[in-house]
């Protein structure tokens, strides 16, 4: 996903740079001049004043794409200002720029900023996420829905694993490893730690990519803060949508999650690749999450049109959109990895992708494949609809057997 110009080429992309100091502003003016002919931006030096901004856009029908805030300013912070924009306009993308000396007060930002940035800024580190973020939206076309995802705080967690955090973190020798696996077996807490930890804010060099590392990476004071005073995990309440469960989608991600790393294990992958596999597999169906969460009534309809089948057609029929979209945009836009975006947007249809080497997006696929058809060794069963010549492309098609035989051994062995 790159060049957002050429894929916004309606109009120049519109930014607004809030902070109070005038050299930093007058800084990043000049860091950004290159990107003039692209993008629209305006600087404001407090919160008031980016309100007052923003208000003179909406006056003028410019709708204003991304808003980057300083955390620390007098009188509205940063944390008070991506609220009320979250409210004013929930599909702009909202960036938060902080030094490390404010990791408390960032983690307030959770549920309204998409990502956090370490200040001082780099300038191509800025370009690239506000360039990322902003292509995402070719994955989303429908306006409503981007609003809708872009307002997303929290997503729903699956009460039994969410109360299991909760008694894992009270416990007066409470062990990050044993959190980590509570919380890795939840689609909507992996999401929401992989969030944060992936964002440039902690100047990490290499992308977290599993639960474990995320939680050893902040610890578990910041965890026990986060979860029981911030409140960053969100019990689900019973989600009324018939066709719908959220225990079953919760089987089903982990179970894809294990399948995938199996498969890319079987091929031969390295480790960051198996961690990949296994994150973009618990993540997968995200969107369905996402859906079933914003509109229920909506999603109702599409799994009553999609019967027993595959709801693609009944999603892109009454939504215009797929969950795979929906999931993929929103996990872009929390600043997860490519290979995990790209890998959640096709994975059920991985000959869209334009992935190099391993196929990831096939993998996933495969996995996912497998998952509803575990005994299936025929790898062109109509019912099993697996895109067998996108296999063929990555010479994987004839490696079925072999999967469907690993992934069986794994059943067979009880584990999960
Ligand atoms: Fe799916
Ligand atoms: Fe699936």
């Amino acid at each position: 996903m790159n060049g957002s110009a050429e894929m916004e080429n309606q109009r120049m992309t519109r930014i607004l740079f809030v902070d109070d100091e005038p050299n930093i502003r007058d800084g990043m003016r000049r860091m950004l001049r290159s990107m003039r002919n692209e993008w629209d931006m305006e600087f404001a030096e407090s919160g008031e004043a980016a309100l007052g901004v923003m208000d003179e856009w909406r006056s003028a029908r410019k709708p204003f794409d991304v808003v980057v805030s300083d955390m620390r300013m007098p009188g509205m912070d940063g944390a008070d200002l991506l609220a009320r924009v979250k409210e004013i306009s929930p599909d702009s993308v909202r960036l938060i720029l902080s030094g490390h000396s404010d990791t408390a007060s960032i983690m307030k930002t959770v549920g309204t900023a998409h990502q956090y940035l370490n200040k001082p800024c780099d300038p191509e580190l800025l370009k690239r996420t506000i360039k990322r973020a902003f292509a995402l939206r070719l994955l989303l076309r429908d306006e409503g829905l981007q609003k809708l995802v872009g307002q997303i705080g929290s997503l729903p967690s699956l009460p039994v694993v969410y109360q299991e955090v909760m008694a894992c973190l009270q416990k007066p020798n409470a062990s990050l490893g044993d959190v980590g696996k509570v919380i890795g077996k939840d689609v909507a807490m992996t999401a929401t730690l992989l969030k944060l930890v992936s964002s440039a804010f902690f100047g990490l060099s290499k992308p977290v990519g599993t639960v474990e590392r995320a939680v050893a990476f902040l610890g578990l004071d910041t965890l026990i803060t986060l979860v029981l005073a911030q409140g960053i995990f969100k019990e689900s309440p019973p989600i009324n949508v018939p066709g719908f469960s959220i225990e079953k989608l919760w089987q089903h991600s982990l179970a894809t999650a294990g399948a995938a790393r199996i498969i890319a294990g079987q091929q031969g992958c390295e480790k960051t690749t198996l961690d990949d596999a296994f994150l973009a597999g618990m993540l997968h169906d995200i969107g369905k999450l996402v859906l079933a969460q914003s509109i229920p009534e909506q999603y109702g309809k599409v799994l009553a049109m999609a019967g027993n089948g595959i709801a693609m057609h009944a999603e892109q029929e009454i939504l215009q959109t797929t969950h795979a979209d929906v999931g993929a945009y929103l996990l872009g836009l929390w600043g997860l990895t490519d290979a995990v975006v790209e890998s959640v947007a096709f994975h059920e249809r991985p000959a869209n992708a334009m992935t190099e080497g391993i196929g990831l997006p096939a993998i996933v696929h495969a996995a996912d494949r497998l998952v509803h058809c575990p005994d299936q060794t025929d790898p062109d069963c109509e019912e099993l609809g697996l895109d067998t010549r996108c296999l063929d492309d990555f010479g994987m098609r004839e490696r079925w057997p072999v999967w469907q035989a690993a992934w069986a051994a794994h059943l067979a062995g009880g584990q999960q």
